[in-house]
């Protein structure tokens, strides 16, 4: 059946759905691929001093995450989609973020649409990497640090925390691996600043180009 490669596709385009970039033609607000770290994401229209654009990017980056891998769990069943289709539409989604149709394939780094794909997949693991994430930021005020130790958290929960609060999902595990190492990847450059001591703190203003 071609169902898992068409639900893969649709959260694909979904996941393209650059909200920092769009919520701030909405704001009135300059492209956020314009200033700060050039990153279309929720950190950076931060920079931008609008809380609420930033909130709402934060917001919806999420949800586009969390909509497909809930719409597979929901109805997929019906279309004879299974594990392995609830793993694939999540890094589709991911990948929309990291390299969208509409943008050039140019995207963000993908924090804020993994916590929402996280968050689909299995709800309590969403949650203690989301919580990792709060811990860092409000500790090291560092969105990028936050977002590389929750990154390197998620997986390690995942197989504690696996088999003795849900059952073992092989494929899921899989593209949570794979989310990791390209998250991190997307932070080479916030992996230097960090080194550097150059890194903008979160709500500052400065931020090298990415
Ligand atoms: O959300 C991405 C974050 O981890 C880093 O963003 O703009 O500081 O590179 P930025």
């Amino acid at each position: 059946s071609i169902a898992p490669l068409v639900a893969a596709l649709l959260a694909y385009v979904v996941g393209s759905l650059s909200f920092a970039v769009l919520v701030s033609r909405a704001f009135g607000l300059a492209d956020p691929r314009t200033y700060g770290s050039g990153n279309p994401g929720a950190t950076n229209v931060l920079r931008s001093g609008s809380k609420a654009a930033a909130a709402l990017t934060l917001l919806l980056d999420a949800l586009k995450g969390w909509l497909p891998v809930w719409a597979v769990a929901r109805w997929g069943a019906a279309w004879g989609l299974g594990e392995g289709t609830l793993a694939l539409v999540g890094l589709a989604a991911f990948l929309g973020h990291l390299f969208p149709l509409f943008f050039r394939f140019r995207g963000g780094k993908g924090v804020a649409t993994a916590a929402g794909v996280l968050i689909g997949w299995a709800p309590w693991l969403g949650l203690l990497v989301v919580g990792t994430w709060g811990v860092v930021a409000l500790v090291w005020r560092y969105s990028s640090l936050a977002a590389i130790v929750a990154a390197l958290a998620a997986p390690l929960l995942y197989w504690l925390l696996d088999g003795a609060l849900w059952t073992v999902r092989a494929p899921v595990g899989a593209a949570l691996a794979a989310m990791t190492v390209l998250l991190l990847w997307r932070h080479a450059g916030n992996i230097q600043r960090l080194l550097a001591g150059q890194e903008s703190r979160i709500g500052g203003a400065g931020a090298a180009a990415a």
